[in-house]
């Protein structure tokens, strides 16, 4: 025995890489016979996901890529408890009706005492779910007028992949203005002639995936105003502010895009995006009680209590909607507008710096809606590279900043965009534009010149 001891020891002694469960190779693609030494296997998945990109150097996400040590040892605390056992863990529950009343109240809900709204996956979820209740509400409406209901559309601007998930699961057409030259947003008039009596709603984004750019919820609403004064149509809004909706409050507060206005019946909006919580929380909220059709909430007893669920998922995990709630506490509303404050003054000094390098136009610069730029070659100019050769060369020194085409109808154009999130510094945006600048160096002793891939000019992809 106690020599079974030692063999043992001698094992837990054993470097990681020459140990003997390191000497054979694992299996890829299915499950081994044997049990491994955690070690081990730890070792060969962490190795492997080295191969990974930086993601503090992934420039193309919006969402959060650094994160304090209190919110990794709250999402600790929290891994093993799920969001749906409401009864098992009521205080999860309690502060996840906290933190839509904290959103209620920043989205100015006119009575936040009443919010009612859920936490998601993400804006996707909170988008599927946003748009069932415009859908089921719409239905109600035809049917009391004895209309048809089977044929309804939705009206956006150039809009994320999730609302045209949304329409196709849904079979609802999906009324998509297109981008036109320098127009790369919806704006009032393009809205309201694309509204009939089939329209479930209008769907500005706050934060335009493609650019970072607003799209103006507030004329978009006057002129629906308008539109039912003269025609009796009467058709609401949701704001996807995926984004924007963790930046306005705090760097915009007069911009009136939200509950103030009363047309807008529900927001969403990505807490892992600038809601600060690590990846995997949404949010969405109705204006009030009614513009959530009853039919569609589940009450379930087997857990304990009698719950309601109104939600695409059912388990979920609860740390991140915690981790929401510390940012609120943590920060309160002037630590946001701080770390959205810088991030907003250097994506501005990132796109003057680009601006001045001489072949590129700036198209959007950080300083009226997320903090993000984008910018393109300067039409007619030729500088030995396009900006797909830029974004691999950027890969030598880890930066991942994608080029790619916009959606209809400027699929001609490519763009570079970053987003400047929490987490960006003063000096890692210095270190950015050297290399940068050292990039356009390279291509100007190695001129390339190819044509773009198919997939390259293809349009948009996320
Ligand atoms: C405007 C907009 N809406 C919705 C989404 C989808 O959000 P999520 O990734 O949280 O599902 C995004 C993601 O980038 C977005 O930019």
């Amino acid at each position: 025995m106690l020599h079974y001891r030692e063999t043992v020891r001698d094992l837990m002694d054993d470097d990681i890489f020459s140990s003997v469960y390191a000497s054979h190779k694992l299996p890829k693609y299915k499950m081994p016979e044997k049990e491994s030494d955690p070690r081990v296997v730890y070792r060969i998945i962490a190795d492997e996901l080295m191969l990974d990109g930086n993601s503090r150097q992934n420039l193309a996400t919006f969402c959060q890529t650094w994160l304090e040590d209190e919110v990794i040892a709250l999402m600790k605390l929290s891994i093993d408890k799920n969001l749906v056992d409401k009864d098992e863990y009521p205080q999860t529950a309690e502060i996840e009706r906290r933190s839509v009343h904290i959103l209620a109240d920043l989205w100015n809900a006119p009575d936040a005492g009443n919010a009612m709204g859920t936490s998601t996956t993400g804006s996707s979820e909170a988008a599927m779910l946003g748009g069932m209740a415009l859908l089921w509400k719409w239905r109600e409406k035809q049917k009391a007028k004895g209309k048809p209901i089977d044929n309804p559309n939705i009206v956006t601007g150039p809009v994320q992949i999730c609302w045209h998930k949304f329409t196709r699961y849904w079979d609802i057409e999906l009324r998509e203005i297109p981008m036109e030259g320098d127009r790369y947003i919806m704006n009032a008039a393009e809205a309201v002639k694309r509204c009939d009596e089939n329209t479930i709603a209008v769907v500005p984004t706050l934060g335009v995936t493609f650019t970072g750019q607003f799209e103006p919820v507030k004329e978009v609403s006057n002129a629906l105003d308008q539109l039912q004064k003269d025609t009796g149509l009467d058709i609401p809004i949701h704001v996807d502010a995926a984004s924007g909706g963790f930046v306005a409050p705090f760097l915009y507060p007069d911009l009136e895009w939200d509950f103030r206005l009363p047309r807008v019946k529900s927001i969403n909006a990505s807490g892992h995006k600038f809601g600060l919580a690590p990846l995997g929380v949404g949010w969405l909220l109705w204006h009030n009680q009614e513009n959530l059709p009853e039919d569609l909430i589940f009450r379930v007893n087997y857990l304990g209590g009698n719950m309601p669920d109104f939600a695409l998922n059912f388990s979920r995990p609860g740390g991140q909607v915690i981790s929401q709630y510390y940012n609120y506490l943590r920060l309160g509303r002037e630590g946001y507008h701080k770390v959205h404050a810088l991030c907003r003054d250097i994506a501005m000094y990132t796109a003057g710096e680009i601006g001045k390098l001489g072949p590129f136009e700036i198209i959007y610069d950080g300083s009226d809606g997320i903090p993000a730029l984008s910018w393109k070659i300067k039409d007619g100019a030729n500088p030995g590279f396009n900006l797909f050769d830029l974004a691999d060369r950027l890969r030598t020194r880890g930066w991942l900043v994608p080029a790619y085409s916009m959606p209809a109808n400027r699929q001609d154009l490519i763009v570079q965009r970053i987003l400047v999130r929490h987490g960006s510094s003063w000096d890692l945006s210095y270190l950015f534009i050297n290399d940068y600048r050292d990039a356009l160096a390279y291509f100007k002793k190695h001129p390339v010149s190819r044509p773009l891939t198919k997939e390259e000019a293809g349009g948009f992809s996320h």
